[in-house]
């Protein structure tokens, strides 16, 4: 089964717009076309740099116990998001993921550069334009403490670099200094390419299967392209609501380890509508820990609002309330049920209370969360963002108003050419 999309109560779908958008994104010819190659990627992956990703994930594995991958954006939240939905909570024995470059916190790059300094680790800098500045600044610290600890031959052997074929401050310094490098490909811009070098390596290193995740992108891809498809209909109900005042939707789990899913889901989301003053502003919630925090405001403030709830069916462990011979707690009416019973009538029952509420909610359920499912998952999202995009009349592979902020950082910071 793997992935189904249900749709809220009482929305009128606009299918011929959503078919029109459908056409534009499959015809490769609607704004941003030439961003248009993760389209075929589960199937026109490279396979040769993924063997040869899966040959030096191996090796690194032997050799380090820690992978810094330095990146942010769409070169970061895919594999982090990921990593957290398929590896155990308290993971054990395997190379670590650690992540750099993604904030310009002082206080958590130095506990992570601290924390590397004893131990054997290998670095991935992921970059498509090679000059972003976050990413830069992390990987100039990185191979600081790396001179400090190895050899030169010891640092060739320990980096990787994932940038463009040819262009970028990054692939100058890579080809420079002989380091292995992987590809973002031209036509996959970064929040569409966790199925490339971006993602296959840190997730091979992780111990990821990401064959699974390839075959399950593949299914979407077969599904998707279809008109009656679950994210046609997912698109279509976006716009609808939209039309309809909902401006802001809010993504639903129930699982701790989907949350960066939802910060996923975030980025490619607002990076691709938010434009032209259009867009509607995607949020996450985790339930039942932010009913207790946002409740309050989904059930009863301003009503611009619908969810979009991840369910997973099977969870990967369960665990019953215990039976007690006193009953203090209340509690002995629940004595036996199981963790993911309790878990599942609360979704049902927030979901009647929300919708009450004047809350749309749509669902998309998880048999289970395996890398096939959340391959299957991420496709879906990013085909919906496509159609959604077109349905709003926007592009959905740009970035502009991202330059915006870079803008006016350089002008603080006095970076040359940007004086003034
Ligand atoms: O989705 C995007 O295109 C962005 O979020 C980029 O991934 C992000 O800005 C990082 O860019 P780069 O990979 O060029 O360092």
């Amino acid at each position: 089964m793997g992935l189904q999309f249900q749709l809220p109560k009482n929305v009128q779908l606009d299918s011929t717009k959503a078919h029109a958008a459908l056409d534009v994104l499959l015809s490769q010819e609607g704004a941003g076309s030439e961003f248009t190659g993760w389209l075929e990627q589960p199937t026109n992956y490279d396979q040769d740099e993924l063997t040869r990703i899966l040959a030096l994930s191996k090796q690194v594995q032997n050799h380090s116990d820690v992978l810094v991958c330095i990146g942010i954006g769409g070169s970061y939240l895919g594999t982090k998001a990921i990593l957290d939905a398929l590896l155990p909570t308290f993971a054990k024995g395997d190379t670590k993921v650690l992540f750099l470059g993604q904030t310009l916190s002082s206080s958590y790059t130095k506990q992570v550069l601290d924390y590397l300094r004893d131990k054997d680790f290998s670095v991935n800098v992921i970059s498509k334009s090679g000059t972003t500045t976050e990413p830069a600044v992390a990987y100039r610290l990185v191979r600081k403490l790396m001179r400090e600890k190895y050899s030169k031959e010891e640092i060739k052997k320990r980096t990787f670099i994932t940038t463009d074929k040819e262009k970028g401050a990054l692939k100058g310094l890579a080809t420079e200094e002989g380091f292995e490098t992987f590809v973002v490909p031209d036509e996959i811009g970064g929040r569409y390419s966790f199925l490339t070098a971006v993602g296959f390596f840190p997730l091979a290193v992780a111990g990821i299967d990401v064959h699974a995740l390839i075959e399950g992108a593949k299914k979407g891809q077969e599904l998707y392209q279809k008109k009656d498809s679950d994210a046609v209909q997912y698109a279509a109900m976006r716009n609808a609501l939209y039309e309809e005042g909902k401006k802001i939707e809010l993504f639903v789990c129930y699982e701790p380890n989907l949350i960066m899913i939802g910060e996923w889901f975030k980025q490619l989301f607002g990076e691709s509508e938010g434009k032209g003053g259009k867009g509607i502003f995607p949020a996450s919630v985790q339930f039942t820990t932010d009913l207790h925090s946002m409740g309050q405001m989904i059930q009863d403030g301003e009503r611009t609002l619908f969810e979009t709830v991840l369910w997973v069916n099977e969870p990967e462990f369960d665990i019953r309330v215990p039976k007690e011979e006193e009953n203090t707690d209340d509690l002995a009416y629940l004595e036996g049920t199981s963790l993911h019973t309790i878990n599942e009538k609360a979704s049902t029952g927030v979901k009647r209370a929300h919708e009450e509420g004047g809350v749309p909610n749509a669902i998309i359920t998880l048999d289970r969360i395996d890398a096939e499912n959340i391959g299957q998952l991420l496709y879906f999202y990013m085909y919906s963002c496509g159609i959604s995009a077109y349905m709003l009349g926007v592009n959905p592979f740009d970035q502009p108003g991202v330059e915006a902020y870079k803008k006016s950082m350089f002008q603080e910071l006095g970076k040359p050419g940007y004086e003034g």
